[in-house]
């Protein structure tokens, strides 16, 4: 039973995967020897001491001090070992490591939606950046699900009005399919998605393509949240740490040296690149970061652009 997966086992493509096979493995090997142990034990008493004559009268059994406990001792410290060890394990599984990459996917009749950090939402297709731990966040929309990925060694229910979460760091890249395991509704087995495990750059690439297909003006509205422009930025004609930036389309603006200098969408996008080439006359320089800027891919500073001159 390799990594290569068995008739037993599917492939083993998680960071823990191999543990939990290990433990299965274990719990497998004890009910086998037990099997034999008690099932054969059985077949050759029913033959050694089947009734040969009508007669016959069997003389009373001797008690076994030592067979009594041994029988007691033995699977007792079997037990506790399945016990310590299953819990070990179990809370690998139920632990995601605290710099994992969250996910938050949701169960619906009769498919998968998978939400990014960005806002970029899919349908039945998650991918995921290999050899980085990702934390699932999952609620159903409807009726219970469950989130099934064999060769992750992750399942789990997804439930209405509650979060559950699994974790999993892919080492194979490669797809795999996801299986809902809760019965459902008519469609339950056909409630299938895929994983796509890729290379961390591969998969921040497909990321920011995935901005692609919504609109300039919602990508730049997702980015202003997502980078919490407005926590420095009023958007309604108050004053905050820096400029005010609704009505700023077109304006003309008194930079701290004196000179001004009109609003137009070559000096937005200057200033989100490169907020301290011109500085607005009575604010302090230096206070935003440029890194926030280079972050932005060409479509997602578009975005931002359109939406700051949307601002009334
Ligand atoms: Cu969803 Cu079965």
């Amino acid at each position: 039973m390799g990594e290569n997966g068995s008739v037993f086992l599917p492939e083993a493509s998680s960071s823990f995967a191999s543990e939990v096979d290990a433990l299965f493995n274990f719990v497998l090997a004890v009910s086998t020897v037990f099997f034999i142990a008690v099932v054969g034990t059985m077949i050759y008493f029913v033959i050694r001491y089947r009734r040969r004559s009508h007669s016959f009268v069997p003389a009373p059994g001797k008690d076994s001090r030592l067979l009594e406990l041994v029988s007691i001792v033995f699977p007792t410290i079997l037990v506790l070992i399945l016990f310590t060890w299953g819990f070990q394990v179990f809370i690998t599984l139920s632990t995601a490591p605290p710099d994992s990459y969250e996910i938050r996917v949701r169960g619906k009749q009769w498919f998968w939606e998978f939400e990014y950090p960005n806002g970029v939402v899919t349908v039945n297709e998650m991918y995921v950046p290999l050899n980085k731990p990702v934390r699932l966040k999952m609620s159903a929309e409807d009726v219970l699900h469950s989130f099934f990925v064999p060769e992750f060694r992750v399942k789990h229910d997804v439930i209405p009005n509650r979060y559950t979460t699994v974790w999993f760091e892919a080492t194979k890249a490669g797809e795999y399919r996801i299986y809902c395991t809760e019965y459902c509704g008519t469609q339950h087995s056909a409630m299938l998605g895929m994983v796509h495990a890729v290379p961390e750059a591969e998969f921040n690439t497909w990321l920011q393509n995935q901005d692609q297909d919504i609109p300039l003006l919602d990508l730049g509205e997702r980015i202003f949240s997502q980078y919490a422009c407005n926590a420095c930025h009023a958007i309604d004609g108050t004053r905050k740490i820096g400029p005010q930036l609704n009505g700023l389309a077109g304006i003309t603006r008194t930079l701290d040296d004196g000179s001004t200098v009109v609003a137009d969408d070559s000096y937005i996008r200057e200033s989100i690149l490169d907020p301290n080439a011109k500085v607005v006359d009575g604010f302090a320089p230096g206070l935003m970061p440029a890194a926030l800027g280079a972050s932005l891919t060409p479509r997602q500073l578009d975005g931002l652009l359109e939406y700051i001159k949307s601002l009334e």
